[in-house]
């Protein structure tokens, strides 16, 4: 049985003047943690240097997106290569926000997901089906089919820098947690997936963490869950409760 470290991203969004992410950012500073969880923040692509600066490691930063290219002309874009030149480790890719609101497909998912990892960045790589691909019994085939894209662009080994964030598109911001059980029930079908289609090892070794709605009085009951190995958190991050959620392993 291999020992998956639990780990907690807080995901700012777009969210928060450069003074209340500070202030945020000072809350985890200051907070006492127990050291089994990594813990990864993001904050807006704008403060992301500032807040590597202040943020208190082992703590780390990670961006909200990039680009599949190097470098040139694509306004807007943030390159992984240019990430990984300001020490900035980690990228979140897939996000259904990005799916539904900017148009990342899975393709597009996929080949950010290999220039991330081609670049040295480790990634959180978002999957989870919206509610009428639940409603209608497609949860599995849709996680299946965004995470089918992803392995057919990258090796084996590049999954060890990868953690997989199921995030049930009807979960996020809403307040509707999944339940427990239905949590572990796609985390379990994932983690089988990673077995058949990629390898035993790569099934026992990814982390798979659930993002939608956890906040500091579902994460402990969540946590207890064989195969969520942590959270991907967006509003409660904000807040002072991502302290005990960030602690929330048993
Ligand atoms: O990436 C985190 C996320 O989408 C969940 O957001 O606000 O439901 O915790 P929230």
């Amino acid at each position: 049985m291999v020992a998956r470290k639990f780990f907690v991203g807080g995901n700012f969004k777009m969210n928060g003047s450069l003074k209340e992410v500070e202030t945020i950012v000072q809350r985890i500073n200051d907070a006492k943690f127990d050291g089994s969880a990594e813990l990864v923040v993001a904050p807006p692509a704008l403060y992301l240097l500032k807040i590597q600066g202040e943020l208190n490691p082992p703590a780390q930063v990670s961006a909200q997106n990039s680009y599949t290219e190097k470098s040139g002309a694509f306004t807007g874009e943030i390159s992984p290569n240019q990430l990984k030149d300001a020490n900035v480790h980690w990228v979140i890719l897939g996000h259904s926000e990005r799916r539904s609101l900017f148009g990342d497909t899975d393709k597009l998912v996929a080949d950010k997901t290999k220039a991330a990892v081609g670049a040295g960045l480790s990634v959180i790589a978002c999957i989870g089906e919206s509610l009428e691909e639940r409603e209608s019994g497609k949860t599995q085939a849709v996680v299946e089919r965004q995470l089918e894209a992803i392995a057919n662009e990258i090796s084996e080994s590049d999954w060890k820098n990868i953690v997989i964030a199921y995030e049930p598109v009807w979960a996020i911001g809403t307040g509707k947690v999944a339940t427990k059980e239905q949590a572990q029930e796609t985390h379990e079908q994932i983690r089988q997936w990673l077995a058949k289609k990629v390898s035993q090892s790569t099934a026992d070794e990814t982390r798979i963490i659930y993002g939608g709605s956890v906040n500091g009085k579902n994460c402990t009951d969540l946590s207890n869950a064989p195969d969520i190995d942590g959270f991907l958190v967006g509003g409660a991050s904000l807040k002072p409760e991502f302290i005990d959620i960030v602690n929330s392993q048993k």
